[in-house]
């Protein structure tokens, strides 16, 4: 049996993703970049600065801004996305994971947070979820986000499991490549192929139980 589930938090825990969207298409618009649906795909998993970035590339502006300036359009962003934030209730939770996290603490397997988001904690709080996770990995204190394996590295650390005995949940592209680099049990959630490289795809966190966990890690290729 696996010894720790790490989960990602924007798209898994509670889909916080159309608040990011909305967050960047106000400032992509203030600076004349049209963020679509589309791109905003590429933004999940991915941090705040190196979301900025991409944007900005997007509008060709790579090279218009200063540092300083760049830290001041984050923020922007951040403080926008924190107003749409603070509505988020318990009810706001994915269908089937309050009931995964039950069974996870009954059955005495860790549970730890791997999110790129530096407002994790305050959401886990908003969804009345804080209690649930053993560990939070502070993403202010990697040297590489997704899809570098460090965050669900850090995270197998910090629970004491070797990553090979836990298993990573994701809804993004750049977090199950992440998860693989880091030789967890990759389990995506959402779009079969975009997902196509991890180990087992659910349409939706509903689907994702704990009996069909222990039947796929059962199943799984040694
Ligand atoms: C990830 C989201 O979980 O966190 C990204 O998928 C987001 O879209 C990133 O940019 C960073 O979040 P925050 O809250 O620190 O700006
Ligand atoms: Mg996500």
């Amino acid at each position: 049996m696996f010894k720790a589930v790490v989960f990602d938090l924007d798209g898994v825990i509670t889909d916080t993703a159309a608040f990011h969207f909305i967050a960047w298409r106000k400032l992509g618009r203030s600076l004349g970049i049209e963020v679509t649906e589309t791109f905003n795909e590429e933004l999940k998993g991915i941090d705040r600065m190196a979301s900025l970035n991409k944007i900005l590339a997007l509008g060709s502006m790579e090279n218009r801004f200063s540092k300083e300036e760049k830290e001041v359009l984050a923020q922007e962003k951040n403080d926008f996305y924190v107003t749409l934030i603070n509505e988020i209730s318990p009810a706001d939770i994915l269908p089937g994971i309050e009931q995964l996290l039950h069974d996870l603490d009954a059955q005495h397997i860790k549970v730890g947070l791997a999110s790129a988001s530096k407002n994790a904690p305050k959401i886990l709080r908003l969804l009345g979820l804080a209690h649930s996770f053993s560990t939070i990995v502070d993403p202010a204190a990697l040297q590489q986000g997704k899809p570098d394996p460090e965050i669900f590295i850090k995270a197998c650390e910090q629970l004491q499991v070797q990553p090979e005995e836990a298993i990573g949940v994701e809804d993004a592209y750049s977090g199950i490549q992440a998860i693989n680099a880091a030789k967890l049990y990759s389990v995506g959630i959402g779009d079969k192929h975009m997902l196509k490289d991890a180990d087992y795809v659910f349409g939706d966190t509903a689907h994702l139980t704990f009996s069909k966990l222990k039947e796929i890690w059962g199943n799984r290729a040694l």
